[in-house]
Protein backbone atom coordinates (compact mmCIF):
# COMPACT_ATOMS: atom_id res chain seq x y z
CA UNK A 1 0.00 0.00 0.00
CA UNK A 2 1.28 3.34 -0.63
CA UNK A 3 -0.55 6.61 0.74
CA UNK A 4 -1.12 7.40 3.99
CA UNK A 5 -4.67 8.69 3.70
CA UNK A 6 -5.72 8.73 7.63
CA UNK A 7 -4.44 11.87 9.54
CA UNK A 8 -6.62 14.60 8.81
CA UNK A 9 -5.52 16.03 5.67
CA UNK A 10 -2.75 18.95 6.05
CA UNK A 11 -1.24 18.55 3.63
CA UNK A 12 28.10 4.62 34.83
CA UNK A 13 29.50 4.73 31.48
CA UNK A 14 31.60 3.04 29.57
CA UNK A 15 31.57 0.38 26.80
CA UNK A 16 33.85 -1.21 24.34
CA UNK A 17 34.00 0.22 20.45
CA UNK A 18 31.79 -0.70 18.25
CA UNK A 19 31.78 -0.59 14.10
CA UNK A 20 33.97 2.39 13.40
CA UNK A 21 34.97 0.23 10.36
CA UNK A 22 31.03 0.68 9.51
CA UNK A 23 30.88 4.46 9.43
CA UNK A 24 32.23 4.87 6.07
CA UNK A 25 31.24 6.91 2.99
CA UNK A 26 28.30 9.92 2.93
CA UNK A 27 25.99 10.15 0.74
CA UNK A 28 23.46 13.32 0.71
CA UNK A 29 20.30 15.09 -0.51
CA UNK A 30 18.30 17.91 -0.23
CA UNK A 31 14.39 18.51 -0.10
CA UNK A 32 12.81 19.42 -2.99
CA UNK A 33 10.52 22.20 -3.13
CA UNK A 34 7.36 23.33 -5.95
CA UNK A 35 7.14 26.65 -7.08
CA UNK A 36 4.49 28.63 -8.57
CA UNK A 37 3.71 29.98 -11.84
CA UNK A 38 3.49 33.70 -13.84
CA UNK A 39 5.24 36.84 -12.52
CA UNK A 40 8.28 35.81 -10.55
CA UNK A 41 8.12 38.68 -8.39
CA UNK A 42 5.24 36.95 -7.06
CA UNK A 43 6.62 33.40 -7.50
CA UNK A 44 5.53 31.33 -4.45
CA UNK A 45 7.90 28.40 -3.35
CA UNK A 46 6.03 26.02 -1.72
CA UNK A 47 8.68 23.97 0.24
CA UNK A 48 7.07 20.97 1.63
CA UNK A 49 8.18 20.55 5.03
CA UNK A 50 10.40 17.84 5.43
CA UNK A 51 9.52 15.40 8.70
CA UNK A 52 11.40 15.14 11.81
CA UNK A 53 12.58 11.29 11.70
CA UNK A 54 13.71 10.34 14.71
CA UNK A 55 15.84 7.22 15.64
CA UNK A 56 14.98 5.72 18.67
CA UNK A 57 18.11 4.03 19.89
CA UNK A 58 19.78 2.84 22.96
CA UNK A 59 21.73 -0.50 22.66
CA UNK A 60 20.44 -1.56 26.32
CA UNK A 61 17.92 -4.25 25.53
CA UNK A 62 14.33 -3.68 27.17
CA UNK A 63 14.69 0.28 27.88
CA UNK A 64 11.22 0.61 26.28
CA UNK A 65 12.25 2.06 22.78
CA UNK A 66 9.42 -0.07 21.11
CA UNK A 67 6.48 0.60 23.29
CA UNK A 68 7.91 5.10 23.48
CA UNK A 69 8.23 4.35 19.51
CA UNK A 70 4.53 2.67 19.19
CA UNK A 71 2.85 5.10 21.55
CA UNK A 72 4.45 7.99 20.84
CA UNK A 73 3.54 7.42 17.18
CA UNK A 74 0.01 6.88 18.03
CA UNK A 75 -0.34 9.62 20.13
CA UNK A 76 1.72 12.15 17.24
CA UNK A 77 -1.16 10.60 15.24
CA UNK A 78 -3.84 11.33 17.25
CA UNK A 79 -2.48 15.47 17.67
CA UNK A 80 -3.62 14.72 13.20
CA UNK A 81 0.08 14.40 12.21
CA UNK A 82 0.91 11.63 9.70
CA UNK A 83 2.98 9.73 11.21
CA UNK A 84 5.48 6.37 9.68
CA UNK A 85 7.05 4.04 12.38
CA UNK A 86 9.44 2.25 10.57
CA UNK A 87 10.39 -1.44 12.13
CA UNK A 88 14.54 -1.72 12.03
CA UNK A 89 14.24 -4.47 14.68
CA UNK A 90 14.24 -8.06 13.69
CA UNK A 91 12.30 -8.62 16.50
CA UNK A 92 9.78 -7.12 15.26
CA UNK A 93 7.67 -6.08 18.27
CA UNK A 94 6.27 -2.59 16.69
CA UNK A 95 5.11 -4.28 13.37
CA UNK A 96 3.35 -6.34 16.08
CA UNK A 97 2.60 -3.91 18.61
CA UNK A 98 0.73 -1.93 16.10
CA UNK A 99 -1.37 -5.06 14.96
CA UNK A 100 0.50 -6.60 12.20
CA UNK A 101 1.37 -10.68 11.48
CA UNK A 102 4.81 -10.94 10.60
CA UNK A 103 4.16 -14.43 9.73
CA UNK A 104 1.75 -13.49 6.73
CA UNK A 105 4.14 -10.65 5.11
CA UNK A 106 5.42 -11.03 1.87
CA UNK A 107 7.33 -7.37 2.13
CA UNK A 108 8.99 -6.08 4.53
CA UNK A 109 12.24 -3.71 5.69
CA UNK A 110 14.50 -6.50 4.90
CA UNK A 111 13.27 -6.18 1.28
CA UNK A 112 13.91 -2.52 1.12
CA UNK A 113 17.38 -2.43 2.56
CA UNK A 114 18.53 -5.76 0.61
CA UNK A 115 16.68 -6.15 -2.24
CA UNK A 116 15.97 -2.58 -3.04
CA UNK A 117 11.84 -2.64 -2.63
CA UNK A 118 10.28 0.70 -2.60
CA UNK A 119 9.18 1.22 1.08
CA UNK A 120 5.93 2.19 0.12
CA UNK A 121 5.41 -1.22 -1.19
CA UNK A 122 5.76 -2.38 2.16
CA UNK A 123 3.79 0.35 4.20
CA UNK A 124 1.06 -0.83 6.45
CA UNK A 125 -2.04 1.38 7.50
CA UNK A 126 -2.58 0.73 11.33
CA UNK A 127 -6.20 0.45 13.42
CA UNK A 128 -4.88 4.29 14.05
CA UNK A 129 -5.74 6.90 11.69
CA UNK A 130 -3.14 8.90 10.37
CA UNK A 131 -0.09 5.82 11.47
CA UNK A 132 1.38 3.84 9.14
CA UNK A 133 4.18 1.01 10.04
CA UNK A 134 6.85 -0.09 7.46
CA UNK A 135 7.39 -3.82 8.87
CA UNK A 136 10.01 -5.61 10.30
CA UNK A 137 10.07 -9.69 10.47
CA UNK A 138 13.23 -12.02 11.79
CA UNK A 139 15.01 -12.05 8.00
CA UNK A 140 16.11 -8.77 9.04
CA UNK A 141 18.41 -10.57 11.67
CA UNK A 142 20.66 -11.82 8.88
CA UNK A 143 20.92 -8.14 7.09
CA UNK A 144 23.25 -6.91 9.63
CA UNK A 145 25.51 -9.45 8.04
CA UNK A 146 24.46 -9.10 4.44
CA UNK A 147 24.53 -5.35 4.70
CA UNK A 148 28.68 -5.42 5.50
CA UNK A 149 29.65 -5.98 1.63
CA UNK A 150 26.48 -3.80 0.26
CA UNK A 151 27.71 -0.61 -1.76
CA UNK A 152 26.84 2.48 0.02
CA UNK A 153 25.63 -0.03 3.15
CA UNK A 154 25.34 2.64 6.11
CA UNK A 155 22.97 4.60 3.60
CA UNK A 156 20.47 2.49 2.60
CA UNK A 157 17.07 3.30 4.62
CA UNK A 158 18.05 7.23 4.30
CA UNK A 159 17.92 6.46 0.07
CA UNK A 160 14.62 4.21 0.60
CA UNK A 161 12.94 7.07 2.71
CA UNK A 162 13.69 9.70 0.45
CA UNK A 163 11.08 8.50 -1.92
CA UNK A 164 7.85 8.66 1.24
CA UNK A 165 9.26 11.57 2.90
CA UNK A 166 7.07 14.27 1.86
CA UNK A 167 4.00 12.03 2.76
CA UNK A 168 5.03 12.32 6.62
CA UNK A 169 4.95 14.81 9.36
CA UNK A 170 7.15 12.20 11.90
CA UNK A 171 8.92 8.75 10.73
CA UNK A 172 9.80 6.86 13.95
CA UNK A 173 12.69 4.56 13.85
CA UNK A 174 12.51 1.97 16.32
CA UNK A 175 16.56 0.50 16.31
CA UNK A 176 17.19 -2.98 17.71
CA UNK A 177 19.51 -3.11 20.84
CA UNK A 178 22.78 -3.22 19.17
CA UNK A 179 25.06 -0.59 17.68
CA UNK A 180 25.49 -2.18 14.36
CA UNK A 181 25.03 -1.29 10.81
CA UNK A 182 20.91 -1.53 11.46
CA UNK A 183 20.98 1.28 13.85
CA UNK A 184 23.75 3.05 12.13
CA UNK A 185 21.50 3.17 8.97
CA UNK A 186 18.85 4.60 11.40
CA UNK A 187 21.58 7.16 12.68
CA UNK A 188 22.29 7.97 8.89
CA UNK A 189 18.58 8.24 8.03
CA UNK A 190 17.39 10.38 11.23
CA UNK A 191 17.75 13.91 11.80
CA UNK A 192 17.28 13.92 15.74
CA UNK A 193 18.16 10.73 18.16
CA UNK A 194 15.63 10.00 20.95
CA UNK A 195 16.90 8.20 23.57
CA UNK A 196 14.45 6.24 26.26
CA UNK A 197 16.22 5.05 29.31
CA UNK A 198 14.69 3.18 32.04
CA UNK A 199 14.60 4.56 35.96
CA UNK A 200 16.35 1.78 37.18
CA UNK A 201 19.53 1.55 38.43
CA UNK A 202 23.03 0.91 35.54
CA UNK A 203 21.01 3.34 33.77
CA UNK A 204 23.47 5.21 32.07
CA UNK A 205 24.97 2.05 31.04
CA UNK A 206 26.20 2.45 27.31
CA UNK A 207 24.86 6.24 27.07
CA UNK A 208 28.65 6.64 26.50
CA UNK A 209 29.20 4.67 23.59
CA UNK A 210 26.09 5.40 22.21
CA UNK A 211 26.50 9.27 22.22
CA UNK A 212 29.92 8.85 20.55
CA UNK A 213 28.62 6.47 17.75
CA UNK A 214 25.73 9.38 17.10
CA UNK A 215 28.78 12.09 17.43
CA UNK A 216 30.75 9.59 14.54
CA UNK A 217 27.67 9.57 12.32
CA UNK A 218 27.63 13.23 12.63
CA UNK A 219 30.81 14.02 12.01
CA UNK A 220 31.05 11.14 9.27
CA UNK A 221 27.88 10.99 7.61
CA UNK A 222 25.17 12.78 8.78
CA UNK A 223 26.10 16.31 9.73
CA UNK A 224 24.26 18.14 12.83
CA UNK A 225 22.82 14.01 14.39
CA UNK A 226 22.82 15.04 17.91
CA UNK A 227 20.53 13.58 20.98
CA UNK A 228 17.69 15.43 21.11
CA UNK A 229 16.00 14.34 23.58
CA UNK A 230 16.03 11.95 26.43
CA UNK A 231 12.52 10.18 27.71
CA UNK A 232 12.72 9.18 31.46
CA UNK A 233 10.23 5.75 31.33
CA UNK A 234 8.72 3.46 33.79
CA UNK A 235 9.23 5.90 36.02
CA UNK A 236 7.67 4.76 39.67
CA UNK A 237 7.30 8.19 41.85
CA UNK A 238 7.47 6.22 45.13
CA UNK A 239 10.89 4.88 44.68
CA UNK A 240 14.25 7.10 46.09
CA UNK A 241 16.14 5.15 43.18
CA UNK A 242 13.89 6.44 39.94
CA UNK A 243 13.81 10.17 41.54
CA UNK A 244 17.53 9.61 42.11
CA UNK A 245 18.42 8.68 38.39
CA UNK A 246 16.20 10.92 37.01
CA UNK A 247 18.66 13.65 38.67
CA UNK A 248 21.56 12.15 37.88
CA UNK A 249 20.24 11.85 34.11
CA UNK A 250 19.19 15.52 34.38
CA UNK A 251 22.71 16.30 35.10
CA UNK A 252 23.99 14.94 32.18
CA UNK A 253 21.69 16.04 29.83
CA UNK A 254 20.28 19.27 31.16
CA UNK A 255 17.25 20.37 29.49
CA UNK A 256 17.42 17.73 26.88
CA UNK A 257 15.34 15.54 29.13
CA UNK A 258 11.75 15.30 28.48
CA UNK A 259 9.61 17.01 30.87
CA UNK A 260 6.90 14.64 30.27
CA UNK A 261 8.02 10.80 32.30
CA UNK A 262 6.73 8.30 31.65
CA UNK A 263 5.13 6.13 34.78
CA UNK A 264 5.36 2.27 34.79
CA UNK A 265 2.03 1.18 34.27
CA UNK A 266 0.66 -2.15 33.33
CA UNK A 267 -1.46 -1.13 30.36
CA UNK A 268 1.45 -0.87 28.39
CA UNK A 269 2.94 -3.81 28.68
CA UNK A 270 -0.71 -5.52 28.40
CA UNK A 271 -1.36 -3.10 25.10
CA UNK A 272 1.10 -4.97 22.68
CA UNK A 273 -0.45 -8.69 23.31
CA UNK A 274 -3.56 -7.25 21.82
CA UNK A 275 -1.69 -5.46 18.65
CA UNK A 276 -2.95 -1.84 20.18
CA UNK A 277 -1.20 1.59 20.97
CA UNK A 278 -2.32 1.68 24.64
CA UNK A 279 -3.94 5.03 23.47
CA UNK A 280 -6.63 2.07 21.97
CA UNK A 281 -6.02 -0.38 24.34
CA UNK A 282 -6.95 1.83 27.43
CA UNK A 283 -7.12 5.19 26.09
CA UNK A 284 -7.54 6.74 29.99
CA UNK A 285 -5.11 4.64 31.81
CA UNK A 286 -1.68 7.02 33.10
CA UNK A 287 0.69 4.94 30.19
CA UNK A 288 -1.54 6.31 27.58
CA UNK A 289 -1.83 10.03 29.18
CA UNK A 290 2.05 10.00 29.97
CA UNK A 291 2.33 9.81 25.83
CA UNK A 292 -0.27 11.75 24.99
CA UNK A 293 1.92 14.60 26.81
CA UNK A 294 4.96 13.45 25.74
CA UNK A 295 3.99 13.72 22.00
CA UNK A 296 2.61 17.31 22.94
CA UNK A 297 5.96 18.51 24.14
CA UNK A 298 7.80 16.42 21.03
CA UNK A 299 5.91 17.95 18.67
CA UNK A 300 5.99 21.45 20.58
CA UNK A 301 2.29 21.69 21.06
CA UNK A 302 1.51 21.38 17.76
N1 LIG B 1 6.32 2.33 31.11
C1 LIG B 1 6.22 1.00 31.15
N2 LIG B 1 5.52 0.40 32.11
C2 LIG B 1 5.42 -0.95 32.17
N3 LIG B 1 5.99 -1.78 31.29
C3 LIG B 1 6.71 -1.23 30.30
C4 LIG B 1 6.85 0.17 30.15
N4 LIG B 1 7.62 0.43 29.08
C5 LIG B 1 7.93 -0.77 28.56
N5 LIG B 1 7.40 -1.77 29.29
C6 LIG B 1 7.56 -3.21 29.05
O1 LIG B 1 8.96 -3.50 29.19
C7 LIG B 1 9.37 -4.44 28.22
C8 LIG B 1 10.48 -3.83 27.36
O2 LIG B 1 9.95 -2.72 26.65
P1 LIG B 1 10.27 -2.48 25.11
O3 LIG B 1 10.00 -3.72 24.34
O4 LIG B 1 9.56 -1.25 24.71
O5 LIG B 1 11.82 -2.22 25.20
P2 LIG B 1 12.86 -2.19 24.01
O6 LIG B 1 13.94 -1.23 24.41
O7 LIG B 1 12.19 -1.93 22.73
O8 LIG B 1 13.41 -3.68 24.02
P3 LIG B 1 14.42 -4.34 22.95
O9 LIG B 1 15.76 -3.76 23.29
O10 LIG B 1 14.33 -5.81 23.20
O11 LIG B 1 13.94 -3.94 21.61
C9 LIG B 1 8.14 -4.82 27.42
O12 LIG B 1 7.58 -5.97 27.98
C10 LIG B 1 7.21 -3.63 27.64
O13 LIG B 1 5.85 -3.99 27.54
MG1 LIG C 1 12.26 -3.03 20.94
Amino acid sequence: MTEPSGASDPTAFEEPAVNAAVLGSTDDSTGGFLSGEGDPSSVEQISPKPPRIIALANQKGGVGKTTTTVNLGASLADLNHRVLVVDLDPQGNATTGLGINKQVLDETMYDVLLNKLPIDDCIEPTEVRGLFVAPASLDLAGSEIELVSAFSREGKLKIALKEVENEYDFILIDCPPSLGLLTVNALVAATEVMVPIQCEYYALEGLAQLSRNVALVSENLNPGLEIASIVMVMYDSRTKLAAQVVGEVRSHFGDRVCKNMIPRNIKLSEAPSYGQPVTIYDPSSRGSVAYRELAREVSNGV
